[in-house]
């Protein structure tokens, strides 16, 4: 299985010639790359079944419309109304983060803390579900006076919503591995349907594997942008120390090539999500030949739009489904 997976082997003589211009010791050079075959041999999980995985990235044939977080832009982020929203406007799915209240229970966030999003303070960890319950997330988003009267879903109301209305949900995993993999594993015992509309998508690796080593059926992405462990969306460094920055740069490095050399394997996705500015037609070629689809974000302007979807015919997230906006971070 694993000789014929395309593009793997290539990987593997990269770095046994990479460590050899390095170390200049052929011993080392052959072991690290043998064992890191025999450590995918062993660990790699399979992917799901091609037809299934297109049926959920590209739900009519052609480049999907994902509407970020439901349309931040269209609607106040991560809830029923922006997935509404995101319905009426003509998305083919949404996308979802989801996080959890101090008191365990699986809602829609994206940040860890509520003030960028509604009138209340403080960090989720401390916050119980009922004291999120009583905050407006439509509080700070420029249409509020659109969205009176709208609450933090719940991730099983949220899933209602989509399942209502036909919509792919990709869920948006950022941390809290175990949390989020029991949550989601006992959603789709429910839901079943979701195996079928459904995509689990994160930046780290160890959160995709473990959602498919809970269950092999779900479907799975990493998401990527390159650079993004020393630098943050808007292009500034995270660090000022010197030496911070370019250890992380070098951290970048390492996670970039093993993205898309083994990582991609390991977890058997069926998706990358990369970061718009670094999608080319060879780019998608060469995942495309891995069984692996490319998914854009965040495409925010009219002419992107039309070069991603008829162009590159790749499926695409946005912020909005409406008008030409700014991208949210
Ligand atoms: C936030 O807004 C909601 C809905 O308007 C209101 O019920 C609640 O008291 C407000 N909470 C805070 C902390 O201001
Ligand atoms: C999912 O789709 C496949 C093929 O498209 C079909 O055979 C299967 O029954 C579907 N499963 C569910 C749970 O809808």
């Amino acid at each position: 299985m694993l000789c014929g997976a395309p593009g793997l082997l290539g990987a593997l003589t990269a770095l046994l010639g990479a460590l050899l211009a390095l170390t200049r010791s052929p011993a080392l050079s052959c072991l690290v790359p043998a064992g890191l075959y025999l450590a995918l041999r062993l660990f790699s999980l399979e992917p799901a079944p091609l037809p299934r995985a297109q049926h959920v990235l590209q739900p009519r044939g052609a480049a999907a419309r994902i509407a970020h977080r439901g349309g931040s832009h269209d609607a106040p982020e991560n809830t029923l109304a922006a997935i509404r929203q995101a319905a009426e406007n003509g998305a083919t799915g949404v996308e979802l983060d989801l996080e959890f209240t101090a008191d365990g229970v699986p809602i829609l966030m994206h940040d860890d803390t509520v003030e960028r999003t509604t009138n209340g303070s403080g960090s989720l960890r401390d916050l119980t579900f009922d004291e999120i319950r009583r905050l407006n997330p439509a509080a700070k988003h420029r249409l509020w006076r659109d969205f009176r009267g709208e609450k933090i879903p719940t991730l099983k109301e949220a899933v209602m919503e989509c399942l209502q209305h036909n919509l792919v949900i990709y869920f948006d995993v950022k941390g809290h591995a175990n949390q989020a993999v029991s949550a989601l594993k006992l959603l789709y015992l429910e839901y079943p349907r979701l195996y079928n509309s459904s995509i689990v998508c994160s930046f780290m690796p160890d959160v995709v594997y473990k959602m498919r080593q809970a269950d092999g059926n779900v479907l799975t992405a990493l998401t990527h942008r390159p650079w993004s462990l020393s630098h943050f969306g808007d292009g500034k460094p995270r660090f000022n120390s010197f030496w911070k920055h370019y250890w992380y740069m070098m951290m970048d490095v390492i996670l970039d090539w093993s993205l898309h050399n083994f990582l991609w394997h390991l977890c058997g996705v069926s998706a990358f999500l990369m970061q718009k500015n670094y999608i080319s037609q060879e780019y998608v070629k060469q995942w495309s030949s891995k069984g692996v689809q490319v998914v854009a974000w965040t495409v925010n302007t009219f002419a992107e739009k039309m070069y991603y979807e008829t162009v590159l015919e790749v499926s695409y997230i946005t912020d909005s489904l409406l008008e030409d906006c700014d991208p949210h971070y």
